[in-house]
């Protein structure tokens, strides 16, 4: 019975996403999580960190130039970080708001654009940072903590 991690390595995975590059964004996800369920992560807190990267990955796609998301995992738990180049947030307020999204018609046709991203990786996450400046670039940082989490298998 543990409270944290105590013997999870340290663990950097990047991911390089470019413009309309959706295949890598979804991949990024579906690499942590087999990653995760190695380290014997429970399925409920890998299915949280999961739409969290599946959504800031997307967010990347289609909202950004190009960018980078960086998943840092240590006993503590895990750490969720884009860096893009593109046409950043004006208000991030209203982008934050359920049902807000700037996606184009061509977007919403391949399903997308519903508005929900951010504030379901806001949902999932422990802590949760959003910057961004206009026409130069967006940042978001979200963790996942693993106290009080235990190892799948591990009775209470
Ligand atoms: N990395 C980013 N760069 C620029 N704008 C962004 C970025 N991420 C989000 N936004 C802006 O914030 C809005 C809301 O984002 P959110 O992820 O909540 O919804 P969405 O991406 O439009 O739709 P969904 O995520 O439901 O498919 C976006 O429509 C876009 O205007
Ligand atoms: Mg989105």
């Amino acid at each position: 019975m543990v409270d944290s991690l105590t013997y999870t390595p340290q663990i950097t995975l990047e991911f390089e996403i470019g413009e309309k590059d959706f295949f890598v964004a979804g991949e990024c996800a579906s690499r942590v999580k087999k990653t995760l369920q190695q380290i014997g992560l429970k399925q409920d807190v890998i299915k949280r960190i999961a739409i969290i990267i599946y959504e800031a990955a997307m967010n990347v796609a289609i909202h950004a130039t190009s960018g980078k998301v960086t998943v840092h995992v240590d006993p503590d738990g895990i750490t969720i970080t884009t860096q893009d180049i593109g046409a950043g947030i004006e208000d991030i307020d209203l982008a934050m708001k359920e049902g807000y999204s700037t996606a184009t018609y061509e977007i919403r046709e391949m399903g997308f654009g519903a508005g929900m991203g951010l504030s379901n990786i806001k949902q999932c996450s422990d802590n949760f940072y959003l910057e961004s400046k206009v026409r130069v670039g967006t940042k978001l940082e979200a963790k996942v903590f693993f106290k009080d989490q235990k190892k799948a298998g591990e009775d209470t």
